[in-house]
């Protein structure tokens, strides 16, 4: 892979004696804890083995060239060192800007360089390739320029470059799994405190595969704001009443004890989801460690119902989708994952029925839906690093 790569990289910026370096970022999928990490409670990631290829070489000039063999159409983006600034023109481009202008912003000084991206995570299915570029540069920019930022830096780095720069108000999950992630572990995040804890992915006979709907994530950058909006009013009114910091600090009873305080029922719903959604990744936790993943399944199917009914992220094709998986005899638990609205579900199935179950299910869904889905059997890989 990286062969090819290095051959592209040079036919793109020409030959040179300064060596490319070759970095790797992977991608992300949540195992449980959803719409939770801007709630500041618990979630369960773990890095992909897809991901995203970063070639790196300094260029001596007082320039940076970003191309990508994703997005072969937009050719060569090349941009000042002096002014690494948004613009919309630079389209994909500006998540790895937005990196450099963070570092900038920190004091480095960074020389002309040219870096390839090359990526295999599906774009816009919610597998996270935009934190996997973001994190990607800042491993590939902290590695070649000696910045000594250790990885947890470059992983807020990456959310702050996300946030402010391209001004998607996403949490703190996404970065971090793709920056911190381990292969056969999930991550047991905190995403107040950032504490966290790898958990062995001891699935038995079962193996998770993805379900990509293939539907884009329509509308889910308004309605994820949305939401966030919707939990600040539930903790405002709920902090009428408790010495709460975010609505994560319920636990479930408090919350059954206190609901009379939201009289308003979206609202009721959407603090439900949150509250219970943050318990069941502790389940799960246990559930993991105890080698009960009939019981992980279970909570996962949870976790869908109450994304789909109390939060209402879910959309017809993730329902479909979900629904085909739960109607199929080697699948013990499934629910949409990421923002929603599109993108991917997530399914724990028996090992020696995923094929049968990868075939089924995607007929399904395209007798259904009209078009067909893809579907992924993963494993988690490792976090950003230098190959
Ligand atoms: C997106 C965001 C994450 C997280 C999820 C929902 O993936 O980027 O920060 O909020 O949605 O759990």
């Amino acid at each position: 892979m990286t062969e090819n790569l290095t051959q592209t990289f040079t036919e793109i910026f020409g030959p040179s004696a300064t060596p490319i370096r070759h970095f790797h970022a992977p991608g992300r999928i949540n195992i449980i804890g959803e719409h939770i990490d801007y709630n500041g409670g618990y979630v369960l990631p773990c890095a992909t083995i897809m991901g995203t290829y970063a070639l790196i070489r300094q260029n001596n000039t007082s320039t940076t060239r970003f191309a990508s063999t994703n997005f072969v159409e937009k050719g060569i983006t090349e941009i000042p060192l002096a002014d690494v600034t948004y613009n919309p023109i630079h389209d994909w481009a500006n998540y790895p800007m937005g990196v450099l202008h963070y570092m900038q912003q920190d004091g480095h000084k960074i020389a002309g360089f040219d870096v390839l991206f090359s990526g295999n995570i599906p774009n816009g299915a919610g597998l996270s390739s935009s934190a996997s570029l973001e994190v990607a540069m800042a491993t590939a920019l902290n590695e070649l320029f000696g910045l000594g930022y250790a990885m947890i830096d470059l992983v807020k780095l990456a959310q702050r470059a996300e946030n402010l720069f391209c001004g998607v108000n996403c949490g703190i999950m996404d970065q971090f799994a793709v920056g911190m992630g381990r292969k056969d572990f999930a991550i047991y995040l905190h995403c107040d405190t950032l504490e966290y804890r790898y958990i062995p992915m001891s699935l038995g006979a079962y193996k998770i595969v993805i379900m990509n709907t293939n539907k884009r994530r329509q509308l889910s950058e308004s309605k994820y704001n949305e939401r966030r909006a919707e939990c600040e009013q539930a903790l405002a009114l709920l902090r009428k009443k408790h010495n709460i910091t975010q609505l994560t600090d319920l636990a479930p009873d408090d919350f059954t004890n206190a609901a009379h305080l939201i009289t308003d029922e979206t609202i009721h719903r959407r603090a439900r989801h949150v509250i219970h959604e943050n318990h069941r990744v502790q389940q799960a936790v246990t559930a993991l460690e105890t080698g009960d993943i009939a019981a992980v399944g279970a909570l996962l199917t949870q976790s869908h119902n109450s994304l789909r009914d109390d939060y209402e992220v879910s959309c017809r094709e993730l329902d479909v989708i979900v629904a085909a998986a739960l109607g199929h005899p080697a699948c013990i638990g499934a629910r949409m994952m990421g923002a929603g609205f599109g993108g991917c579900a997530i399914a724990f199935v028996e090992e020696s029925g995923v094929e049968g179950f990868m075939q089924t299910i995607s007929n399904e869904y395209t007798k259904t839906i009209g078009y067909a889905p893809g579907m992924y059997a993963q494993e988690s890989g490792d976090g950003a690093r230098e190959l």
